[in-house]
């Protein structure tokens, strides 16, 4: 593993390798966003435009990264985003990015759109969190709610920002639905990319049969591959607060929000009995023009009072997690160049980028002057475009 990672530097180093390694359509599922891609550089765009302002001659001794979120101590401020069809992209993907998070302490969110069964998840990661896609229809929410429970999940999150699917026009072009059509051109694309063919897809269909929505709802749902088969959603569009009250009324454990990105919503979810909210515009990934998530944190931090906000979206470096967190975020998560570590190098590659960014954290903490997540705000911090902190 050692060599296979020499030349990955940073979580960048990932994307190019995943290009080569997946089919089209694969790559393309996880890389795009959706129309014009406005909210992708802006995520960018809105990190670029926050300045570190460093301290020096403090002693950097002894200085940590570790956070508490939840009563549970993590090793880093930053975790692993839930990703839908993982194990398609990497060989049993939702294990290995479980297992890595696992392995170095920091939280992994388990996609509803998953194609491993929960339950297998959570024996080999017992710290892993369920994320969710709820309709209104209280039936479906109680068999979910009542199955992440049985589970043994200590925290379950809801993600509030797929009402209906963003207007992914590069899935179209790339040929990717879900579930995939099988095609000439999937076999052939398959065919010219062999180490995920050897590597990820004809061992899971050999070990573990055709992968399927294991997930979304209290039962097992439709293939990932078939012909005519349509998945089912419910009236997600329907969901509302009061959904989430219901939920909040049957889930004991923790329950997170992600998908907010306004005040106003932060400080509802905090009056619904939410426990954190993931401030989050879905990596761009739905409605294009929405504002960049660190654009969006101090106003949502204030709305929130003590209840922690995280956030994601766009955050590849040390760096631009220490500028969220000195913002008043608790924790960051990245998703893309997690599932393209798992897809290239798998569980060991994973952890190999939790390494990555664990280091460059470590390395900008001593840069800046700051022994403590605590101790950062936004004093080491400059607005570029002369707005205010
Ligand atoms: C391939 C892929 C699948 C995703 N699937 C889900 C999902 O099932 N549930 C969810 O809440 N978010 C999902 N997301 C959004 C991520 O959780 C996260 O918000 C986003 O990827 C963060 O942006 P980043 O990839 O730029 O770090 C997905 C993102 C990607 C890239």
């Amino acid at each position: 593993m050692k060599r296979k990672a020499a030349g990955v530097l940073s979580l960048g180093d990932y994307e190019a390798l995943a290009r080569a390694h997946l089919p089209r359509p694969l790559f393309g599922y996880v890389a795009g966003a959706c129309e014009d891609n406005l909210t992708v550089a802006a995520n960018r765009e809105a990190m670029r435009r926050v300045a570190f302002v460093s301290r020096v001659l403090r002693d950097m001794a002894g200085r940590t990264q570790q956070l508490s979120l939840f009563g549970e101590n993590w090793s880093s401020p930053f975790g692993i985003a839930p990703m839908g069809l993982s194990a398609l992209i990497a060989m049993r993907g939702d294990i290995a990015l479980a297992r890595a998070a696992h392995a170095e302490n920091v939280p992994m969110l388990l996609s509803a759109t998953s194609l491993i069964r929960l339950e297998e998840v959570r024996t080999v990661s017992p710290s892993c969190w369920f994320q969710a896609y709820l309709p209104a229809d209280r039936d479906w929410i109680d068999g979910v709610v009542d199955r992440v429970t049985k589970a043994g999940f200590g925290t379950l999150v809801i993600s509030v920002d797929v009402p209906v699917l963003g207007n992914r026009e590069n899935l179209i072009r790339e040929r990717f639905s879900t579930p995939l059509k099988p095609s000439l051109r999937l076999a052939l694309d398959g065919v010219l990319h062999p180490r995920w063919l050897l590597g990820t897809f004809a061992p899971t269909l050999l070990r573990h049969g055709m992968p399927a929505f294991e997930n979304s709802s209290a039962t097992r749902g439709a293939p990932v591959i078939a012909r005519n088969v349509e998945r089912s959603f419910g009236q997600r569009d329907r969901l509302t607060w009061d959904g989430i009250r219901h939920i909040r009324d049957r889930w004991r454990g923790n329950l997170v929000i992600k998908g907010l990105l306004h005040a106003e919503d932060a400080s509802l979810a905090r009056s619904v009995g939410a426990d954190a909210i993931i401030l989050s515009n879905h990596g761009g990934r739905q409605l294009d023009g929405a504002i960049a998530t660190l654009d969006a944190l101090p106003g949502a931090v204030a709305a929130a009072g003590d209840m922690p906000v995280l956030i994601d979206s766009g955050f590849r470096r040390g760096s631009d997690i220490l500028k969220a967190i000195a913002l008043g975020a608790r924790m960051v998560l990245i998703g893309r160049p997690f599932l393209y570590a798992a897809a290239v190098h798998g569980e060991a590659g994973v952890r190999h980028a939790i390494g990555l960014l664990r280091a460059e954290i470590d390395r900008n903490m001593a840069l800046l002057g700051t022994k403590s997540l605590d101790e950062l705000g936004p004093d080491y911090l400059h607005r570029t475009d002369g707005a205010a902190i």
